[in-house]
């Protein structure tokens, strides 16, 4: 039997005339049904986020110990909170308990963080003119933070927008993705058990273009922090006036296999890296640029780390990918990748769909103007792009629009150094595929991948402002 959801408002959980069914994506039956939350539910949970902020303030002290007292319930809720990931998103169950780990991770990082915001002495003396004078600055919240999660990690992406938020002193207003808003749901069931002050947290469920845009043309909200595509992104972007932004958006991620690479290891961490959730993490391994001189060894190895993948029912524990988000999705993926045939691709692996479920797919014989490559393939779809000069790799690699994190595997110094410098992203692995990410490092892309970084520590720094205090001493 499905469970209703009630939006969350104020402290309280509202109940509305309009549900949202929620699907479990493996089986396509109802698993849920959520309040939608109308103009109204908005505008209140706007205000009640506006008053806490303005009337409740909260000191580190405070706000580190609700955060840490949410990590430590995450842990103790760990396979409920998993169970309806796989549920509500069709992730794997072994990737969803590892998404609560790292969610307590990124509650317990913000809250140790919420200790250290601090400002810095400013030796305003050193101006002529400026005598007898002592200044410093201080780190204060923006206000109120409006904040848009996607379906790909329904819980530890809410964290990184939740969790450096309050530890900075900031109120939430959340939109969750509607395919997955469950997650966050519980989330705040979690906060309110800690004794979050109401009005802190506010979670309204319903689309982008009703909730979305009407939290997007709310003026007291301060801040805004979204993880979606660029074409949202931009439209943020364009619609926000001065108001700051911080966006994680798309990338089609390219690894490099050089000549000088430990194949095998490459090869097994790779094949890992490309269809984790089904390549639907952004940073997924999408274009594998590979040394003709260990082309072969590199394909061969590949293939057989691919064939150890279990695929299917994301809630067999042993199940490494499971469906995509949904079949339409899977279904423009599949577009995809027979678009690339047609133009003379070969398909080396995969390639067959059923449901949402797709085969991890391997494609070789690609030319850098199909979708399979240069755009956000955002499904277990990995591309194999062969080269020989690594200099020319790495002009095709910064071709694209997109630049968030990026990998080579090498064992030469230099080769991994200059691919470093030279590669536009925001992250660069080396010895490691480009989904690589721990919850305190900084995350975030360049180009058309976004603005702005997550990561607790680097998160607070946009959600704060400096404010700098000038005393004249004079004036005793
Ligand atoms: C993302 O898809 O941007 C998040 C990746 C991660 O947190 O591992």
């Amino acid at each position: 039997m499905s469970k209703d959801y009630q939006l969350y408002i104020n402290g309280e959980w509202t109940s509305t005339d309009d549900q949202l069914e929620v699907l479990n994506k493996y089986t396509q039956e109802t698993y849920a049904k959520v309040a939608k939350a109308s103009n109204k539910d908005v505008e209140a949970a706007v205000s009640a986020a506006e008053k806490a902020y303005q009337t409740n303030k909260m000191t580190p002290y405070e706000r580190y110990e609700i955060l840490k007292r949410v990590s430590e319930l995450l842990i103790e809720n760990q396979e409920d909170l998993a169970q309806n990931i796989t549920f509500e998103a069709g992730k794997p169950l072994k990737q969803a308990r590892t998404e609560v780990e790292r969610a307590a991770q990124t509650f317990e990082i913000s809250a140790e963080e919420a200790k250290r915001i601090h400002g810095e002495g400013v030796p305003v003396e050193a101006a002529p003119g400026s005598e007898n004078r002592m200044a410093f600055t201080i780190r204060v919240p923006v206000g109120v933070v409006g904040a848009i999660s996607p379906f790909n990690f329904p819980i530890n992406l809410v964290a990184h927008k939740i969790g450096p938020a309050i530890a900075a002193g900031n109120s939430v207003v959340l939109k969750p993705a509607s395919k997955t808003p469950i997650s966050a749901l519980k989330l705040a069931e979690l906060f309110h058990e800690a004794g979050l002050p109401k009005g802190f947290l506010n979670v309204v469920v319903g689309s982008g273009s009703t909730v979305g845009n009407q939290m997007m043309e709310d003026s007291r909200i301060n801040l805004y922090t979204f993880t979606g595509s660029a074409e949202v992104g931009l439209k943020l972007k364009q619609n926000t006036g001065i108001n700051k932004l911080i966006l994680e958006l798309g990338n089609n991620s390219p690894v490099i296999i050089d000549k000088e690479a430990d194949i095998e290891k490459a090869a097994q961490n790779t094949a890992a890296k490309s269809f984790a959730f089904a390549g639907q993490v952004c940073i997924s391994v999408q274009r594998l640029y590979v040394h003709e001189e260990v082309r072969d060894s590199f394909e061969k190895e590949f293939l057989n780390a691919i064939k150890q993948l279990n695929v299917g029912d994301p809630n067999d524990p042993k199940t490494d990918v499971g469906p995509m988000i949904g079949e339409d999705e899977a279904k423009r993926a599949v577009e995809w990748i027979e678009e690339a045939k047609q133009a003379g691709a070969t398909i080396l692996e995969g390639g067959k769909r059923e449901g949402a479920l797709l085969q991890p797919t391997v494609i070789k014989d690609v030319s850098h103007d199909m979708k399979v490559v240069c755009e956000e393939v955002f499904a277990p779809v990995v591309t194999l792009i062969p080269f020989s000069d690594i200099k020319e790799c790495i002009k095709e690699v910064n071709a694209s629009p997109y630049g968030l994190q990026g990998g080579i595997f090498t064992k030469n110094l230099d080769t991994a150094f200059y691919a470093a410098r030279n590669v536009e992203v925001g992250g660069f692995m080396i010895n490691d595929a480009s989904q690589y990410r721990v919850d305190l490092m900084p995350y975030g892309g360049v180009k058309d991948s976004g603005w702005g970084k997550e990561g607790p520590k680097y998160s607070i720094e946009e959600m704060t402002e400096e404010r700098l205090i000038v005393m004249n001493l004079d004036q005793r």
